[in-house]
């Protein structure tokens, strides 16, 4: 998929680039993100949109894979960006991205975070709950500006996916509920303050989801409710934002639609609600993380060790594991690969490939057919390219790996490998306490 191929050393190939020899000069394990790849599911999004005429924002769920470059490349594809930290913001602003196209998100925002929201004038904040709410107003009154507020609400659809990533259904930790009036009281506590500015209301009802119909709910459910208050309170939107959660391939098993399916689902279900409630259309925000970058991310590996169990399995262990994808560990995620440097093997093996980390749940992927793997053999693991670096960490000490961006047969480092003293650096020398 994507730009990858096999070039004629029987090689993987990623945007004109072979991945043997990034994996030689840059060591492993490495991240190479498809460039092309990612602009292109950018303007696919951004082209569903256009087609209807309608106003729109897609605005890139940093929390996928947040770096300088990728908010960079988000930046110059015309996305806006979704930030839920004060680390996500720093990144964003660091590389230049344009604040007001920044939206803010958290279920816990500290006082300091949404301090520095407000000073660099982020798009907007997605206000979760009545806590934030008053730290935003005790920050903005004296200011005398009114801040961009969405109402983010769970709307009590349940999306169909890894019950560990559902976050639209009533029992969450996200957003005002809509159904016990929460929401209505976050509603009224909004526009009775000159601290906000109400711009609508925000949903998210999961994520890695294939189908379109939680999304005309949720749709159907909010409209409901902004109707409910353009009533009461003469409150007209002027954004509806629907959140991400758009599906990718994994493996076979999973059968995404469009980018474009979705886009037209969502567009059509607003733009009826909007008329049956007789409501001027919102601008239509989405928040995609992983169809953005997920499959233009591949992990190359080295192999290493090998074990066979006698008529049970073989392990075929990496240089990396849970350290730099958690995913398979934390989810059971799935995922595909290939030996780098002999694609075209003939697959007469089937192996288990196993982490390099103190775990036996330290396991990337079972019962894989694969030619047979020899160490120092590369391995080519596909669709990790959102939730993979973002939620990479030191267990066991492991440096995290590096990032390169291929495009048009040129690579770019974009994220260095970290070195044994990173790992150390903010460490402290136990000092004995001398006694007198
Ligand atoms: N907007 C909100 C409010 C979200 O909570 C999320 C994801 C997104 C947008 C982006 O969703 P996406 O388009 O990427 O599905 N670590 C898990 C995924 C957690 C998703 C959390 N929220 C995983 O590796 O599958």
């Amino acid at each position: 998929h994507g730009t990858s191929r096999v070039n004629e050393k029987g090689h993987l190939e990623i945007g004109g680039v072979d991945t043997v020899e990034l994996a030689e000069m840059y060591g492993t394990p490495l991240y190479i993100y498809d460039v092309a790849l990612i602009r292109a599911r950018a303007r696919a999004f951004k082209e569903a949109f256009r087609r209807h005429g309608v106003r729109a924002q897609v605005a890139y769920a940093s929390k996928a894979f947040s770096s300088i470059a990728i908010v960079q490349l988000a930046a110059e594809e015309g996305l806006s960006l979704d930030v839920v930290s004060g680390g996500e913001l720093y990144t964003a602003i660091a590389a230049g991205f344009p604040s007001e196209r920044i939206h803010f998100h958290g279920n816990n925002k500290s006082r300091d975070e949404l301090e520095m929201a407000l000073k660099h004038g982020v798009g907007c904040i997605v206000a979760d709950n009545f806590y934030e709410l008053e730290l935003i107003e005790q920050l903005a009154v004296p200011s005398g500006r009114a801040v961009p507020v969405l109402l983010r609400v769970t709307p009590g659809v349940e999306a169909h996916t890894h019950d560990y990533i559902l976050t639209g259904q009533e029992d969450s930790k996200f957003g005002f509920d809509l159904n016990n009036g929460q929401a209505d009281e976050a509603f009224r506590r909004v526009m009775g303050s000159p601290a906000f500015q109400l711009l609508g209301v925000h949903c998210h009802i999961g994520s890695q989801i294939f189908e379109t119909a939680g999304f005309v709910l949720a749709a159907q459910k909010v409209f409901t409710k902004m109707a409910e208050w353009n009533k009461e309170h003469g409150f007209v939107p002027s954004v509806i934002n629907l959140g991400g959660g758009f599906g990718i391939r994994y493996t076979e098993e999973d059968d995404p639609i469009p980018v474009s399916a979705y886009v037209d689902c969502i567009v059509e279900e607003v733009k009826k609600q909007a008329e049956a409630h007789r409501l001027p259309l919102p601008e239509i925000w989405i928040e995609p993380g992983r169809s953005l970058v997920g499959d233009a991310g591949t992990t190359i590996y080295t192999i290493g060790s090998r074990k066979d169990v006698p008529n049970v399995r073989t392990y075929i262990a990496v240089d990396g594991g849970m350290s730099d994808n958690i995913r398979p560990a934390l989810y059971g995620a799935k995922y595909e690969a290939v030996i780098a440097n002999r694609v075209l093997g003939e697959r007469t093996e089937t192996v288990s490939i196993a982490g390099k980390c103190c775990e036996s749940g330290d396991m990337l992927i079972w019962d894989l057919a694969l030619p047979e793997a020899k160490p120092g053999d590369y391995l080519a693991v596909f669709c990790t390219g959102a939730y993979g670096y973002s939620m990479a960490n030191n267990y066991n000490r492991l440096p995290r790996p590096a990032v390169v961006f291929v495009e048009n047969g040129d690579a770019q480092l974009v994220v260095k490998r970290e070195t044994y003293e990173d790992l150390i650096q903010h460490d402290l020398p136990f000092k004995a306490k001398v006694r007198k």
